[in-house]
């Protein structure tokens, strides 16, 4: 059985100098103002819809939208269902045309929903989760409202109100934050295991106005977990597993895998991997050959599943990079405990 906990991560969760923000003022006042603005560009408020449209299986189902605005990115084939949403801004709420009832609620006032037990399908949240300052509350509370087996979806993505995000979401790098939303779900008890959600790296579309500052598309993340109990006999789709946007399939990796020795294009994101010199240590037994070839992109597949897979199976944060060995034709991963790790050794 997988080892449930990673102690500092749970630490962390129940230490609450993490929880404190840069503007500790009554959130009431900050979201006084409207923000009838998109909070991610096109491309990735796209993939949100899909997403919800691929997870959301139930055929007519009440929704919640936890911390909602004037845009609850809900698929058309969901906008005739039972959605409520809970905010703070009324004049946001009252735009959003997804919404058929809307409550305004200070979630970091008082964490416990307004509604009653069992009373959802569906509970979202979506770019959001960062200004909780009692997250283990409200997913218990979240799990409270849900129906058992009910879906709870986690979205979020890189950017925030700094001010406003909570001192452990601004101090996680991308990767942590995911480890981090499913260590809130595991903390509750009242879910099932969580899977994830991953789209980054993909081109910024070319209407918007950070197009062309060499940044990508808004990454998207999400952590999502059903409430436990659900009845095993009852007839519904699975929900999709953990998914990694842009995944390719066997054969072409194999394909790609087979040409590497000419390419030297990493097989998972095509990128050139950078000649890297094996370090002399006289302590530790290393490889035999002088270089070895890396890929050292941050967006690539291989290396963003990583960190969660080394997780899961061994509770260290840590992930790999894709290795190739030229002398000897051989492809391996190399474990790396950060971003940063290894990079001093690139010779290309
Ligand atoms: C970045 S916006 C995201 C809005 C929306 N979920 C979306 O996907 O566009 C953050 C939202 O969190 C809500 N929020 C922030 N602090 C909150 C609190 N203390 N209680 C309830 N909602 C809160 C605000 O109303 C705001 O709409």
């Amino acid at each position: 059985m997988r080892n449930s906990v990673f102690p500092s991560l749970g630490d962390s969760l129940r230490n609450q100098a993490n929880f404190t923000r840069a503007d500790e003022q009554d959130d009431a006042l900050f979201y006084s103002r409207d923000r009838l603005v998109s909070h991610l560009d096109s491309l990735a408020s796209g993939t949100i819809v899909d997403l919800i449209d691929r997870l959301v299986v139930e055929e007519n189902p009440e929704i919640l939208d936890l911390m909602a605005s004037w845009d609850s990115h809900i698929p058309a084939r969901l906008r005739s269902c039972k959605i409520n949403g809970l905010g703070m801004n009324e004049t946001e709420l009252k735009q959003n045309r997804d919404l058929s009832e809307y409550v305004v609620h200070d979630l970091n006032r008082d964490g416990r929903l307004p509604f009653p037990d069992g009373s959802f399908d569906v509970v979202l949240n979506t770019v959001s989760v960062d200004y909780m300052t009692n997250p283990v509350e409200v997913f218990r509370e979240a799990a409270r409202i849900l129906k058992p087996g009910g879906l709870f979806l986690v979205v979020f993505s890189n950017r925030m109100f700094p001010e406003k995000a909570v001192k452990i979401w601004r101090e996680s790098s991308e990767e942590e934050r995911i480890l981090l939303v499913e260590e809130i779900f595991r903390e509750t008890g009242a879910f099932d295991a969580t899977e994830f959600f991953i789209s980054k790296g993909r081109p910024r579309p070319a209407d918007d106005k950070y197009a062309g500052s060499g940044t990508p598309s808004d990454p998207v993340y999400a952590v999502y977990a059903e409430k436990s109990g659900k009845d095993a006999s009852a007839k519904s789709r699975p929900r999709a597993r953990s998914i990694m946007e842009g995944e390719m399939n066997k054969e072409m990796l194999e394909t790609k895998k087979r040409r590497i020795h000419k390419t030297l294009e990493c097989p998972y994101c095509d990128e050139k991997m950078l000649k890297w010199a094996v370090p002399e240590n006289p302590f530790e037994a290393t490889w035999e050959n002088e270089y070895l070839y890396i890929c050292f992109n941050d967006n690539c597949p291989y290396y963003v599943r990583g960190w969660d897979h080394v997780y899961r199976t061994t509770s260290r944060i840590a992930s790999y990079r894709f290795m190739y060995n030229q002398e000897k034709d051989i492809c391996s991963p190399i474990p790396v405990p950060s971003a940063k790790a290894l990079r001093e050794s690139i010779i290309d």
